[in-house]
């Protein structure tokens, strides 16, 4: 007989059912929809000189303050934010702090312009959609003026919100050495890609699943210890269940699971979420071209977690006091399985930039330096490819990275008898600049796969396409679109700097593609 465990925790168990599942009185919530990423063009803002980000953080180091409260913690109503909107005297709120961001303007990446958008209003939603990665409470903990008061009113909304099925879980303890983790969701065909698993500190499990664009939580302080061996697996009975084995560190019955974690049954939108940090380790370096390196991280035994294709993981470090925060696709993952003589690993392809806020720490990594790693984020379908038989993959640079990915994803496709027609464009300055070229040459040859290498400032030795995306060149190296496509049959996935994204969105569209072909790959 199983020993179901009820867990500890400090709000009332509202309900228990019939076998033993403990959750609260409210099964179901009803949530926004996920925002929409912006498809606005980079903005290339030339910094004056002595305004980058080492220069912002030097100043910030050497100056207490430049808040203009003197360092007080004000609070602040929406009134007041309002009235400080001009560019000599500006202030903007971020997740419920209010800046005095007027020293920073000049200092701001995307330049005055764009920053002023957010200038004398609560800008949490503007700064998320652009660059939700940026690092805004270290980079302004010196302009911190205090928090902000929100007087409106929530107005209730007569629009349907989609109502998301929490999860339900339990424990059960099948001998005094083991406990089994089940957790039951609304999702009848899960993947090992919408799990993840990290057990901090062999106390703390967390569990988040992806369904849907939400990311579920589970997080549990544990009564007692576990070690690092853990099996998570998808019910063979059952798609949408999840159980993950634990082993505990010492041989006893326990009386409940432990408590729960302030975000534990939390349900956000992957958009939104703040993803969870685990330290990775460098393990192999290799160069690709000039200026690019694969980069190849080993990730802790406590982890289980299968990046999904065209997903990417954001890393995090400290630079001269100031917390640099950048994503990158994931190129490759592998994952041990349980099985502790493999390692589990992630391949990033990075281009390294000489003045880059993280790439120049990068750079500096040694085999064995480690660097935080997050979980990982994005919003790409794959399974949009099963149904696919035209696949466009249009990238610049690299952009490169999640088509290396979708390829191998449509390769399985094509081996199991699917008829798949794989197009690549792929632009670049050079040809010394190509990324995986020889690889994309011969997977190319062997699987007909039509690769164009376009080069925008080719050596006078080349013979391929030049110039920059244009319409001509779709309609030259593309198939034409059948005049009924009926919209599934067809995807274009599109990745590159922002600008070539929005230009190469646009020629498309006026080639009769709409929304349904395209797949933008965008922070
Ligand atoms: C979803 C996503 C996935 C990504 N995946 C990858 C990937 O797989 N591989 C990869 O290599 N990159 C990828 N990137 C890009 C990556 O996140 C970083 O932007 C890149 O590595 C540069 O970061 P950095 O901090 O080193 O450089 P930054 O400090 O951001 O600077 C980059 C360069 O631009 C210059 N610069 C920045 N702002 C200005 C300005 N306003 N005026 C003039 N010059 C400026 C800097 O001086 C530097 O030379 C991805 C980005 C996104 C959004
Ligand atoms: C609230 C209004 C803001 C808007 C509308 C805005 C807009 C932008 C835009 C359009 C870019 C260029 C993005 C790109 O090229 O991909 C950018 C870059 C950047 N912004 Fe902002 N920004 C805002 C606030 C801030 C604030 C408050 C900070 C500092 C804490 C900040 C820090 C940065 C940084 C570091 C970059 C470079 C990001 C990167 O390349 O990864 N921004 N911003």
């Amino acid at each position: 007989m199983y020993s179901i465990l009820k867990c500890i925790c400090g709000t009332k168990i509202e309900e228990q059912n019939q076998i033993g599942t403990i959750s609260s009185a409210m099964n179901y919530l009803s949530l926004p929809g996920q925002t929409a990423s912006t498809n606005k063009p980079r903005v290339q803002v030339a910094l004056a000189p002595k305004h980058g980000l080492m220069d912002w953080i030097r100043k910030t180091s050497n100056t207490p303050n430049l808040s203009g409260a003197n360092g007080k913690i004000l609070t602040i109503t929406e009134e007041e934010l309002a009235k400080h909107n001009t560019k000599t005297d500006c202030w903007s709120a971020i997740s419920g702090h209010v800046y005095n961001i007027t020293p920073y303007l000049d200092y701001h990446p995307g330049g005055v312009d764009e920053i002023m958008k957010g200038a004398g209003i609560d800008a949490t939603a503007l700064f998320q959609e652009v660059h939700s990665w940026v690092n805004f409470a270290s980079m302004l903990e010196k302009c911190l003026v205090g928090r902000l008061v929100t007087s409106k009113k929530e107005i209730p909304s007569n629009k349907s919100k989609p109502v998301i099925n929490r999860l339900r879980f339990e424990f059960r303890q099948p001998t005094s050495k083991s406990l089994t983790c089940f957790i039951y969701t609304s999702c009848f065909s899960l993947a090992r890609e919408s799990i993840f698993v990290n057990i901090e500190n062999s106390k703390k499990i967390l569990v988040l699943v992806y369904i849907d664009g939400f990311v579920h939580t589970i997080a549990i302080e544990l009564l007692e210890f576990i070690t690092n061996n853990f099996d998570v697996r998808i019910s063979s009975n059952n798609r949408s269940q999840i159980e993950i084995d634990l082993n505990k560190q010492t041989d006893q019955m326990w009386k409940s699971i432990g408590k729960f974690l302030p975000n534990h049954l939390s349900i956000v939108a992957i958009h939104d979420f703040e993803p969870i940090y685990f330290t990775a380790t460098l393990i192999q370096r290799t160069p690709e071209t000039h200026d690019t390196d694969w980069y190849t991280f080993s990730l802790p035994s406590h982890l289980f977690m299968f990046p999904p294709v065209g997903y990417h993981v954001r890393l995090r470090q400290a630079n001269e006091g100031l917390i640099v925060v950048k994503p990158y696709t994931v190129v490759r993952s592998l994952n041990n399985e349980g099985n502790s003589s493999s390692e589990s690993i992630v391949e990033l392809l990075i281009k390294h930039y000489p003045d880059g806020g993280m790439t120049s720490i990068l750079r500096k990594l040694l085999i064995g330096d480690t660097i935080e790693m997050s979980s990982y984020e994005g919003t790409f379908d794959v399974h949009r490819i099963d149904a696919c038989e035209t696949l466009i993959l249009v990238a610049a640079g690299t952009g490169l990275t999640p088509m290396m990915r979708i390829l191998n994803y449509a390769i399985s496709q094509i081996n199991i008898g699917k008829n798949i027609n794989v197009f690549l464009l792929f632009f670049n300055k050079t040809a010394k600049d190509i990324l995986c070229r020889e690889k994309l040459d011969t997977i190319s040859k062997q699987y007909k796969f039509t690769t164009h290498h376009i080069l925008s400032q080719p050596e006078p030795e080349w013979t391929g396409e030049t110039g920059y995306i244009k319409g001509e060149l779709l309609r030259r190296l593309l198939p034409p679109l059948p005049q009924k496509d009926n919209e599934t049959h067809r995807l274009v996935c599109i990745c590159g700097p922002k600008p070539f994204t929005t230009l190469a969105t646009d020629l498309f569209k006026e080639n009769k593609y709409n929304e349904n072909h395209l797949h933008l790959f965008l922070a």
